[in-house]
């Protein structure tokens, strides 16, 4: 029975009993205690705990889970799979033990005619907690289940709960009992791989107060309402259907095996030590192959942090995997479709967004093999010092090295190393990754706190914060407060002075939030500041960098401060212009295109964004275009002030590493179209931004890309120079525009087709000397000499010219120098025929002699060699040189 059809089963048995059928609730959840969902229940954790009133009595579904705890068992046992489907049956206050027991009795044990799974009574099993004799009575009496197959336990096997307050209960687990030829006698208890647990029914009855382990918890009282949640492994029940002997093996999973073996023509179960390790491998293959493509599939993106993490190692393990099975060539092009289609089936939404999906996978496999053929060789390296030295592990140092140098993780260097029989100074690492971060965070704070001073500033902020007026208002009276110069308080300051300025309040925007600070001036009776740069230093305290432009300023003085009009449209439109291309990357990417960091001024932003390669040009005018369609639509922009748990209730996007106080403002575009906790300023309707151009698109830094962007005017400005650029260059060629690109790469063929026929024409030129220069040859003591000046004949040619001239003198004992180049760089080449090595004539010794007078090196083989040197005056000596040697040798 295929595992589709299974999961089917399972439904429709439910469903015909009043269960409501849920689906699959993506594998990111909103769930701040979970990486993934790792249970069926997680969905409809706020109706068990109270939260929230179900809008069903009772549910089924067939959940998506990954578990990524135990990735090392992968492949060595049965039963632990990454991805791994939940079946289950939910009731809330409805139903309870009995009908649970009874429900699954009936569909395990019932026949596959009649829709159920068929399994033989006799070899079902089952677990109760050693105090619950109600449900151990309940198995005897519904299942007719002998006492001795009804097995009790403790705490730590038979009691489910969430690892946090809340709902929790007894248990009791059913297992398969696949035969003596699995293991031993004596039922789970004894050995679980031959009594096979599949289905856990969970009776929910108590509250819990403290859970400090599995095992370990307060009850403080009964659920006012009695709950059922199970849990039957799909795979599990797949694999003993499908009368196979692991998980690795059932329909869903095997035929990436077989690609796998194809790739790498071995034989899977091929017995022996080593075929057992290949096994191993080409289960993890399938198994992440597997793993990795539902989690694309539902948004998440390789990174080097939490969720994206634990999808880089799924697939460069997967690589490693094949490395290590001799496949050195891409895997994942070859490995991903296979895995499409078995999951097809009951998941069409990987093969409706395969494209999206594999252009995710593929990118990380080619980041990958970059970074291993760099980091292997470091690592070698590595082990080679580490055996020089006779130490038994990798140094910190090195693994730090190759980690932030090479971009190879700490887990993969534990692994490589233990293939070595080498350990890791992990202690050491993570160490040196402390220290870095700790530089890193020192050095944007004293980036930011600008200058010197952070001391009177703090004296200030005593006096009180400074409000900011600037969301309603661009001008507004007020008082300084403080005048300060090199982080000091000083009364006054006059004309020319560029000074730091503290006042009562401001309508002038601090660089903050990715937004630049506002531009504007400062006056007085008399007096006219230009604010530079506005900053905040310290919380709470605006501090404006002004040159007094005009007369004296003083402390205490009365002043009107005023925002340039045009630059804040310009930072509004830049500013909201920026949530709408997070809004647009996230429509088109999917959800984990998150911003990591952005900056905007007046008609320009750039936005940082968790992304794991290059955006093809397609995906990037998709980007522009779901942006400027946004404008188009002139969606509403709203700022509101909340509670951050309500603002996080409604999904608004925070930026990872910022500290949020109780009070959040969230600003609005479109209602949930955009939804970002921002204090930033914008315009009121998205049309105002204009119109908004990428203009480039880069790496900036291991699975980070950024987009730039021109904003309103800046953004028309940009589109006219493009088009005047076209319109300039299709006057220069004559063509129309449209066909400007075909009309420039023809000529570039016609060039590289020039620039090849001028070489060949040179080349026989050179050829063409060739006659004369044979005739120059004279005799010494038996043996034919040519030595030839060949000015401007360079490289290859000068090679060409050498060999063709050996060949007219093949017959004879001949030794052939020319000498070419530039006068600066003179190069020469000596080759001798076999009659004159036979008269121990050996051109690496002669081009030795006449490289030195050239004033350079040499060197080669005996039949041909080459030097050169810097001084091209010397050619007639270098050769004369050469006549010298070959006399030498001939007469001695
Ligand atoms: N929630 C229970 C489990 O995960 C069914 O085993």
């Amino acid at each position: 029975m295929n595992t589709a059809e299974i999961r089917r089963r399972f439904l429709d048995y439910f469903a015909s009993r009043g269960h409501e059928v849920v689906p699959s609730a993506p594998l990111l959840y909103n769930d701040p205690t979970l990486l993934f969902v790792n249970a069926g229940m997680v969905p409809f954790k706020p109706y068990f705990t109270g939260a929230e009133t179900p809008p069903y009595d009772r549910a089924t579904s067939v959940q998506k889970c990954v578990r990524t705890l135990d990735i090392e068992e992968v492949g060595k046992t049965t039963r632990h799979g990454t991805f791994f489907q939940m079946n289950g049956n939910f009731s809330f206050g409805d139903y309870f033990k009995a009908e649970a027991i009874r429900y699954a009795w009936e569909l395990v044990t019932g026949s596959q005619d009649a829709g159920g799974l068929g399994f033989d009574p006799d070899s079902v099993w089952v677990t109760v907690l050693h105090s619950d004799d109600e449900a151990a009575a309940l198995w005897a009496n519904i299942a007719g289940l002998p006492a001795e197959r009804i097995q009790r336990r403790g705490l730590l096997d038979n009691y489910w709960h969430m690892g946090i307050p809340g709902p929790g209960g007894p248990c009791s687990e059913i297992y398969i009992d696949r035969g003596p030829a699995y293991g031993r006698d004596g039922g789970p208890v004894v050995d679980e791989d031959r009594f096979l647990e599949i289905w856990n029914l969970v009776f929910m009855q108590e509250e819990l107060a403290t859970v400090r382990a599995k095992d370990d918890f307060d009850i403080v009282g009964d659920l006012p309402r009695k709950n059922i949640d199970t849990g039957m492994g799909l795979e599990r029940v797949a694999l003993l259907l499908q009368g196979v002997d692991n998980l690795y093996e059932i329909d869903q999973v095997f035929p990436v095996i077989t690609r796998a073996t194809e790739l790498s023509s071995r034989t899977y179960g091929a017995g022996g030590p080593e075929g057992h390790t290949d096994d191993v491998r080409m289960r993890v293959v399938a198994d992440h192959i597997r793993s990795g493509l539902m989690l694309i599939a539902d948004g998440v993106t390789p990174g080097n942090e939490g969720r994206g993490y634990v999808l880089r190692r799924l697939l460069r393990r997967t690589v490693r995997s094949m490395r290590l099975l001799g496949v050195h060539e891409p895997v994942l092009p070859e490995l991903l479709p296979v895995s499409r289609d078995a999951m097809g089936e009951a998941y069409p939404e990987v093969v409706a967004n395969f494209d999206r999906i594999s252009a995710i996978a593929y990118g990380e496999e080619d980041a990958f093999r970059r970074t291993l053929t760099t980091g292997t060789q470091i690592f070698d390296l590595a082990v080679a010092d580490a055996r020089q030295s006779a130490a038994p592990s990798l140094s910190g140092e090195r693994a730090f090295q190759l980690h932030d140098t090479y971009g190879f993780p700490i887990d993969l260097t534990l692994e490589m190393a233990s293939e070595q029989g080498l350990a890791v100074d992990e202690t050491g690492f993570r160490r040196l990754m402390a220290e870095q971060r700790d530089r890193a965070k020192a050095d944007a704070k004293s980036k930011k706190a600008g200058a010197v001073g952070s001391e009177v500033y703090r004296e200030l902020r005593v006096l009180g914060l400074t409000p900011f007026t600037g969301y309603e208002e661009l001008v507004t009276e007020s008082r300084v407060r403080g005048i300060v110069r090199d982080g000091e308080l000083v009364p006054a300051a006059s004309e020319g002075d560029v000074v730091e300025v503290v006042l009562d309040q401001t309508p002038f925007y601090a660089e903050s939030g990715g937004q630049d600070s506002d531009a504007g001036v400062i006056t007085a009776d008399g007096v006219r500041l230009e604010v530079v740069d506005v900053q905040r230093p310290v919380k709470g305290l605006v501090v404006h960098r002004v040159r007094v432009a005009e007369g004296e300023l003083r402390s205490g003085t009365e002043v009107l401060a005023a925002v340039d009009g045009e630059w804040r449209l310009g930072a509004c439109q830049a500013h909201s212009g920026t949530h709408v291309m997070h809004a647009a990357l996230r429509q088109v990417l999917g959800p984990t295109a998150l911003q990591s960091g952005s900056y905007n001024k007046p008609g320009y932003l750039r936005l940082d964004f968790a992304w794991p390669s290059g955006l093809s040009p397609a995906l990037r005018s998709d980007v522009e275009e779901a942006a400027n369609a946004a404008l188009r639509l002139d969606l509403d922009v709203t700022a509101a002030y909340m509670t951050l748990a309500r603002a996080k209730e409604l999904g608004a996007l925070a930026l990872f590493g910022e500290t949020y106080g109780e009070e959040v403002r969230v600003v609005e575009m479109g209602g949930p179209w955009s939804r970002e906790l921002c204090g930033g300023t914008h315009v009121q309707h998205a049309s105002q931004i204009g119109l908004v151009t990428i203009n480039a698109e880069s790496s900036v830094g291991s699975g980070v890309r950024r987009v730039e962007a021109f904003v309103g005017i800046e953004a028309f400005r940009y589109l006219a120079k493009e088009r005047a650029l076209v319109s300039g260059l299709s006057d220069a060629l004559k063509v129309q525009p449209d066909q400007l690109s075909d009309r420039v790469s023809r000529l570039v063929e016609q060039l590289r087709a020039a620039e090849k026929q001028i070489a060949d024409l040179k080349s026989r030129n050179v050829l063409a000397e060739v006659g004369a220069i044979v005739a120059t040859a004279h005799d010494m003591w038996g043996v034919s000499y040519v030595g030839h000046h060949a000015e401007g004949v360079t490289g290859g040619d000068l090679r060409t010219l050498a060999l063709e001239l050996r060949n007219r003198l093949q017959d004879r004992a001949a030794v052939i120098a020319v000498v070419g180049g530039t006068p600066d760089k003179p190069s020469v080449v000596i080759v001798t025929t076999a009659g004159a090595r036979d008269r121990r004539l050996k051109a690496g010794d002669l081009v030795r002699a006449a490289s030195e007078i050239l004033g350079g090196r040499g060197g080669g083989k005996d039949d041909i060699a080459q030097g050169g040197g810097t001084d091209g005056t010397k050619v007639a000596d270098a050769l004369t040189a050469v006549e010298h040697a070959i006399g030498h040798t001939l007469q001695s």
